[in-house]
């Protein structure tokens, strides 16, 4: 069975409602990601960032997955497929997809404060501060924040190595290590971006759909299953 690695960002979860980074000018619900999303924050303003995450988890729980995240899944009828996303939405699972790596963490899941290792499902959309680990301390958003290790990247490297097919969707390639992972996926392999702006995108010999996930990625998925 031929090996389809998938990467995705934000841009796929877009038509679910879920705003992406960059073309809400940098800023996630009004703030500055580095005031919200980084160990700084939550040591300097721990009930802020808990709030934050409060709001989006909210947002997340109340989007559906769209035809792009379903066209994935059916992929799977004739391929061996990877989905290696950047997103801490957990829209790819509720689609029904069998393999999913959370470069950046999963926003439904807590971690301890003091093992990053201990993490639990959040039930609902709050976390509250007082809520703790089995060690006793704090749970924080099980989110992979700037400046922080991100502990699946060697996993999904390893599958990009194999991959024969790269499909990237939704994703500004700015943030590194994730960005890095298409310099590893094998020359031989056919690369294909979605993404509106594909054509501002520098990439070499990758096939550019300049077109919105929902409506390009069933039809490259139909494409796919009929090679
Ligand atoms: N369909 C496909 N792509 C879309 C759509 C859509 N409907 N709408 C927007 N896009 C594209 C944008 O053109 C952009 O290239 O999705 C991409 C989103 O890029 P970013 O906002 O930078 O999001 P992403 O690449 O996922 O950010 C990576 O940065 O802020 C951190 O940790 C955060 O995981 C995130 C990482």
């Amino acid at each position: 069975m031929k090996r389809i690695v998938v990467i995705t960002g934000a841009g796929i979860s877009a038509e679910s409602g879920l705003q992406t980074f960059r073309d809400s000018g940098g800023l996630w619900e009004g703030h500055n990601v580095y005031d919200v999303a980084t160990p700084e924050a939550w040591s300097r303003n721990p009930d802020m960032v808990q709030d934050f995450y409060n709001e989006r988890r909210k947002s997340v729980l109340e989007a559906k997955p769209n035809a792009a995240h379903y066209a994935l899944v059916r992929l799977e009828e004739k391929y061996d497929v990877t989905i290696i996303t950047q997103n801490i939405d957990d829209l790819h699972e509720r689609a029904g997809s069998s393999r999913i790596i959370h470069l950046h963490g999963l926003i439904t899941k807590s971690q301890s404060d003091r093992n990053p290792n201990l993490t639990y499902d959040i039930s609902g959309s709050e976390l509250k501060m007082g809520e703790q680990c089995e060690l006793g301390s704090q749970l924080r958003p099980h989110v992979v924040w700037f400046g922080e290790a991100v502990p699946m990247i060697e996993k999904a490297a390893t599958e990009c190595h194999f991959a024969d097919i790269f499909i990237v969707i939704g994703t500004s390639l700015k943030v590194y290590p994730a960005a890095g992972l298409i310099d590893l996926v094998p020359a031989k392999a056919k690369k294909i971006l979605v993404d509106p702006r594909a054509m501002e995108i520098s990439a070499k010999n990758i096939e550019m759909i300049p077109e919105n996930a929902a409506t390009a990625v069933p039809e490259l998925v139909k494409r796919l299953l009929n090679q």
